[in-house]
């Protein structure tokens, strides 16, 4: 198994009030459990502030769980150490929506994508281009944009490079957190079709984070449901004769428009 999310919970402590010392304790995830297989895509979905970019940070080792533990290729994520830690960073990346956070803006959109190589791979500077220019490529995107800083092109752009620098270092799990919520509809459907072309080159594991059910049924053979943390529905998108169980996924699944493909309903 590639990952493996077992009970994992996370509780935030936070300041009632600025002058006296109360405390608040969020459980921002509370006790969720999956794994996501090699060439397996899965969906998660759910309000606003239910514990999804939690989760992602906890999945990538960005921070500590409370309780439970996240295994890659049947490793405990917090058991790794030097050099293994290293190849985790490589190997599990993730893309957030918004679309500045992983581009330095002062530095050119060849040398963001240069920067990963740099760090991971032994290989001659031309050899390092030649990569970029392939990937570039695939995603539609013209060599010129190598030489432009990162606020001189669209957020679209910007996206696809984001994509292209976390897929330049052939990742076995990826995690897109929100990738598409900030660009208009046709870059949407454009950046994941490119998406799905990508996943099917690299057979990576892939957990996509969205509001958007369409483009998680589009995208997704499993798909999960997170509300107040907890993860309260786990849904095959293959079979078609859902059997829900829970009353917020019984909302959720009747909000997608089955007739109108085009048309995209947030959660
Ligand atoms: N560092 C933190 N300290 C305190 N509370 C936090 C912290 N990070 C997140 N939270 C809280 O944890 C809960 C889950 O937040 P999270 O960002 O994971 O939600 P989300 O599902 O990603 O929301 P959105 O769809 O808006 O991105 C929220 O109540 C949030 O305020
Ligand atoms: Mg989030």
């Amino acid at each position: 198994m590639l990952i493996e999310v077992n009970n994992l919970s996370k509780v935030y402590k936070t300041k009632l009030s600025l002058i006296k010392s109360h405390n608040e304790s969020i459980k921002a995830v509370n006790d969720a459990s999956f794994n996501v297989d090699i060439g397996e895509v899965v969906g998660l979905v759910g309000e606003s502030g239910c514990g999804k970019s939690t989760l992602s940070r906890l999945i990538m080792r960005l921070e500590k769980p409370t309780e439970g533990y996240v295994n890659f290729r049947g490793r405990d994520i917090w058991s790794l150490k030097g050099e293994e830690i290293k190849s985790f960073r490589k190997n599990c990346q993730i893309i957030f929506q918004d679309t500045m956070t992983s581009l330095n803006p002062n530095m050119k959109v060849l040398d963001s994508l240069l920067e990963p190589l740099n760090n991971h791979y032994n290989i001659s500077k031309n050899e390092k281009i030649k990569k970029i220019e392939d990937i570039i490529s695939f995603a539609n995107l013209k060599n010129e944009i190598l030489t432009k800083y990162p606020l001189d092109i669209s957020g679209g752009e910007r996206q696809r490079i984001n994509i292209c620098r976390a897929l330049l270092l052939e990742p076995e799990f990826l995690i897109c957190d929100e990738i598409i919520s900030s660009l208009d509809v046709c870059t949407q459907a454009a950046i994941l079709n490119m998406l799905k072309r990508l996943i099917k080159v690299n057979s990576m594991g892939v957990l996509f984070i969205s509001h958007d059910i369409s483009a998680v049924k589009y995208l997704c053979s499993r798909i999960m449901v997170m509300y107040k943390g907890a993860i309260v529905e786990k849904i095959d998108n293959e079979d078609k004769a859902y059997n829900i169980k829970n009353s917020y996924t019984k909302k959720l699944i009747a909000s997608i428009p089955i007739n109108n493909p085009n048309k995209r309903v947030k959660v």
